[in-house]
């Protein structure tokens, strides 16, 4: 029996990490936890009895193409639906531009596969989704992380980190940027950092890569332009999904790219899975032909925009002084900010002993930073879970000061 399995492994999968979100959420689901932790629609908005009548009507009527292989590209009636979506925004954009992919997770193994050699440089957001980091480090990507404020990524630090990257000769591959109500900050890019964002990338001529699963969950105030919508160059591949939307056990998303780009993601994704599931594509292609999906936002955006309030409040009620956090207009989560001689990491288990739970923020850094910082998320519990969950963590936090506090003091 072989012992050494690491010998056999390839560099690739020597280097890839385990999510330490996922390692996390095992003990965020023990019973009786109150978790912030996951980014888990609410069970509630999942439009069931919709999609057990048209699974029925696809069944009688389109049982023998639904339960058949389909193109690699997707089937040609969701990525209509989705072009005609996405069109909303910006003209012009066709079937052509579509590629369905098994969840945005896969549609950031494809890019990443096409786009990356081992060492190539790119510019992620300090912090951004973690899944993208995971994705990334798999083709060993070199992640320079671009610090950012409530406003989005500094875009005067980017310029800086493009400029540093042409007079070291290194080639960079894309910039990955989550605009809307950023997992995991929740913070939106604002109008004048898009377009300046844009304007780099021109300079730079380097691919932007907008991955925007939030865009259509904003609970107050305007939308601000998707990147994509401003550009006039062809330089933005876009990250779409039904996950947050719909629901993320059917696993539908896309990847909308100029056309020319297309085909080798194409190939990428025919030597993963052949096609996406035929069943769940048309099951989706059919909802939105019925025109289902504006009414199923609206509600989610009225669940999900209470249940923030309800945590911004408890937040205001029950946190100590220092501890501060972001207020988004929309999304899944927001952003927590413990003083910097406190660490999110050391508390988390006693957190959990506490029965409450988050992602700890270091998960989200590139380059490890954040230890002071925590995710939270706001969809999936009640909205009374939300208050008491806070109240814990408040009282979590409240200890850990008394007890720096008198180390401090008793200390010679
Ligand atoms: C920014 C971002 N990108 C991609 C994904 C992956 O989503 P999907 O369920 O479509 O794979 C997520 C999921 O939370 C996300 O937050």
């Amino acid at each position: 029996m072989i012992e050494d399995l690491t010998a056999f492994y390839s560099k690739a999968a020597l280097n890839m990490k385990r999510s330490e979100i996922r390692e996390l959420l095992k003990l965020a689901r023990r019973p009786g936890i109150i978790s912030f932790a996951g980014g888990l629609p609410d069970p509630q908005t999942f439009p069931v009895n919709e999609l057990e009548d048209i699974a029925c009507h696809l069944l009688q009527e389109k049982g023998a193409t639904s339960l058949q292989y389909g193109p690699t590209e997707g089937e040609t009636p969701l990525r209509a639906e989705i072009a005609k979506w996405m069109s909303r925004e910006k003209a012009a954009i066709k079937p052509e531009n579509i590629l369905i992919t098994v969840g945005s997770q896969q549609g950031l193994d494809i890019v990443s596969k096409v786009f990356l050699d081992p060492g190539d440089s790119i510019i992620v957001g300090l912090p951004t989704y973690v899944g993208g980091l995971q994705a990334f480090n798999a083709y060993r990507a070199r992640m320079i992380g671009v610090p950012q404020d409530d406003a989005g990524m500094k875009v005067d630090l980017l310029e800086k980190a493009l400029a540093n990257s042409v007079s070291e000769g290194r080639k960079l591959k894309f910039i990955y940027v989550v605009p809307d109500f950023q997992n995991p900050s929740g913070v939106t890019m604002s109008l004048q950092r898009r377009k300046k964002l844009l304007e780099l990338a021109y300079q730079y001529e380097v691919p932007v890569l907008e991955d925007s699963p939030y865009r259509d969950l904003r609970y107050a105030g305007k939308s601000v332009p998707a990147i994509y919508s401003l550009d006039n160059q062809d330089q933005v591949i876009v990250l779409g999904t039904f996950s947050k939307l719909l629901c993320p056990g059917l696993r539908i998303a896309w990847i909308m790219a100029p056309a020319e780009w297309m085909d080798r993601m194409v190939v990428a994704k025919q030597g993963m899975d052949l096609c996406s599931p035929s069943f769940t594509q048309l099951l989706v292609a059919e909802y939105l032909r019925r025109g289902l999906l504006p009414r199923q936002i609206e509600k989610i955006r009225k669940l999900y925009g209470r249940k923030l309030d309800v945590m911004l409040k408890a937040l205001d009620r029950y946190m100590p002084k220092g501890v501060k956090w972001s207020k988004p207009k929309g999304g899944l989560f927001l952003w927590v900010e413990l003083p910097k001689n406190m660490s999110a990491n050391t508390l988390f288990p006693i957190a959990i002993q506490n029965k409450v739970a988050y992602v700890i923020g270091s998960a989200f850094h590139c380059n490890g930073e954040g230890q002071n910082t925590m995710r939270v998320n706001f969809s999936y519990a009640s909205e009374r879970q939300i208050d008491v969950g806070i109240q814990r963590l408040a009282t979590v936090f409240k200890k850990n000061m008394q007890q720096l506090t008198e180390t401090t003091i008793s200390s010679p």
